[in-house]
C-alpha cells in the first residue's frame, strides 16, 4: 500500500505517510516543560508506527498560552526536554516536529499572567471562555517573530526534525489571515497581501535562523468557514506564497473554534455525514494549481481504506489523524499488521473534558466503555 511507502520531506525521511496531527495533550509541567507523561505520550505515538509525530501546540512566548499544561519552547530552559521527546520517537523509528504557536487574541491570559493581543481589539467570547484582547503594535508583531525564530533555533539544537508553524484554525496567525478577525489598517491587514505578512515574516525569520535544510512546515485553514473569514480562493493563494517562501510542506485543514459544526474537530454527527478527508476538494485544487510541495491532509479521516485512497489517488501526500490516536495510539501499526478495523473514534470531543481540566487529554468514550463492560454481568454481551 502507497500509505506504507516513505516519503522524504526537505531530507527529512519518514517511514511512512501517516502524521499525528498536532493535538494539545495538557501534559508539560505549569512551566510549560516537558513531563515524563508527556514523554511517554509521545513514545507510545511512535511505537505505534506513526512515521511523522507532531508535537501539540507550543507556545513561542508565554504571551500566547492558550490552555493548562501546554508546552513552551519559550526560553533556553525548555531545550532540554524537547530533546527528551525528540530522543524518545527517534528511538521507534520516528521523526519528531515540533507545532510552534502563538494564540494571539484567544490566549489565556490569567494563565499567561499578560493580557492577550492579537490583530484587532476584541471584546472575546464570555460563553465560550474567551477574554477579551488588545491589538499588537509594530513593537509585538516584531517580537512575535523574534519568538516563533528563536523557538525553532531550539528545536534544532533539541534535535527534533522539523517545526510547523501553527497557522491555522483561528489562532494568532490564522487570525491574522482572517479579515473577520483582522480590521487593521496600513501593512499587516487590509490586502490579502498585508494579512499575510506576518506569516510570511514569520517564515523568514525562522529560516534567517534555522538555514534551508531544517524542514519548516505550516498548517494553515483550507477555508476558514464562518462569515467574513479566510476564503478557500484566499488560502490557495498563501498556500502559493509559502511555497515560494521556502515552506518544505503544508498541511491543510479548515474552521475556527467558532465555526460551529465546521470547527476543525467536527463533532460525530456531523463529521459523519460529511465522508472522512473533509478539505479533499481543497487538496485536489492545490495540486491542480501545481503546488510542488508535500501535502498533508487531515480531517476525520478514520479507515485505512480512505487514507490509501487520498495517497494513492494524489490528492495529498501524507494523511494526519489526530482523535483517532488519543483513542488508540498503536492504530497505524494495527493496520500494518493486517487489522483493517477503522478507528474506534466517534468524534464526540469528550477527550476535551480532561484536557480543559488540567487532567491532560485522554479518550473519555473508551473509558466509560470499558467500565460499562466490566461491570457487566459476565458472559452477557453488548
Ligand atoms: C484534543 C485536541 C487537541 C488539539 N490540539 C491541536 C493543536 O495543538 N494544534 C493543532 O493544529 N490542532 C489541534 N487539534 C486539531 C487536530 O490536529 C485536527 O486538525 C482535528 O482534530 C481534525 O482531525 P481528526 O478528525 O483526525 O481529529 C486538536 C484536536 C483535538 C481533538
Ligand atoms: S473522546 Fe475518544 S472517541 Fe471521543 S472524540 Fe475523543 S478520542 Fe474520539
Amino acid at each position: 500500500m502507497q500509505v506504507f511507502s516513505p516519503i522524504a520531506v526537505n531530507g527529512m525521511r519518514i517511514a511512512n505517510r501517516f502524521v499525528r496531527s498536532a493535538t494539545a495533550e495538557g501534559l508539560a509541567a505549569p512551566d510549560g516543560s516537558v513531563t515524563d507523561r508527556l514523554e511517554a505520550a509521545m513514545a507510545a505515538l511512535a511505537r505505534g508506527g506513526v512515521g511523522l509525530v507532531v508535537s501539540g501546540h507550543a507556545y513561542v512566548e508565554k504571551r500566547g498560552q492558550a490552555g493548562v499544561g501546554q508546552m513552551g519552547v519559550h526560553t533556553p530552559a525548555m531545550e532540554a526536554g524537547v530533546a527528551r521527546l525528540a530522543r524518545c520517537v527517534h528511538a521507534h523509528g520516528g521523526r519528531f516536529v515540533v507545532q510552534l504557536a502563538h494564540a494571539g487574541g484567544r490566549a489565556d491570559s490569567a494563565l499567561s499572567g499578560e493580557p492577550a493581543v492579537g490583530p484587532s481589539e476584541s471584546e472575546g467570547n464570555a460563553a465560550a471562555g474567551i477574554g477579551p484582547s488588545g491589538a499588537m503594535t509594530a513593537e509585538d508583531l516584531a517580537r512575535v517573530q523574534a519568538a516563533f525564530g528563536a523557538a525553532a533555533a531550539l528545536c534544532r539544537d533539541a534535535g527534533a526534525d522539523g517545526v510547523q508553524i501553527h497557522a491555522a484554525h483561528g489562532y494568532g496567525l490564522s487570525q491574522f489571515l482572517s479579515p473577520r478577525t483582522n480590521r487593521r489598517s496600513g501593512a499587516y491587514g487590509g490586502s490579502l497581501e498585508n494579512r499575510a505578512r506576518l506569516l510570511l515574516e514569520t517564515v523568514g525569520a525562522i529560516r534567517s535562523l534555522v538555514g534551508r535544510d531544517f524542514p519548516l512546515l505550516v498548517k494553515i485553514n483550507s477555508e476558514d468557514f464562518i462569515e467574513g473569514g479566510m476564503t478557500a480562493a484566499e488560502s490557495r493563494q498563501v498556500v502559493a506564497w509559502l511555497e515560494a517562501a521556502g515552506v518544505d510542506a503544508v498541511e491543510l485543514s479548515g474552521g475556527t473554534l467558532d465555526s460551529g459544526r465546521l470547527s476543525p474537530v467536527r463533532p460525530g454527527r456531523f463529521a459523519i455525514p460529511e465522508g472522512e478527508a473533509w478539505y479533499r476538494e481543497s487538496a485536489r485544487a492545490l495540486k491542480a494549481q501545481g503546488l510542488g510541495i508535500p501535502l498533508i491532509l487531515v480531517g476525520g479521516v478514520r479507515s485505512l481504506e480512505t487514507a490509501e485512497a487520498v495517497v494513492a489517488s494524489g490528492m495529498a501526500d501524507m494523511v494526519a489523524l489526530s482523535r483517532p490516536l488519543i483513542r488508540e495510539p498503536g492504530l497505524v501499526a494495527r493496520w500494518r499488521a493486517g487489522d483493517v478495523a477503522p478507528s474506534a473514534c466517534v468524534s464526540d470531543n469528550l477527550c476535551f473534558v480532561p484536557l480543559r481540566k488540567g487532567e491532560g487529554v485522554s479518550c473519555l468514550t473508551e473509558a466509560r466503555e470499558k467500565r460499562r463492560a466490566a461491570s457487566r454481568p459476565q458472559g452477557e454481551a453488548e
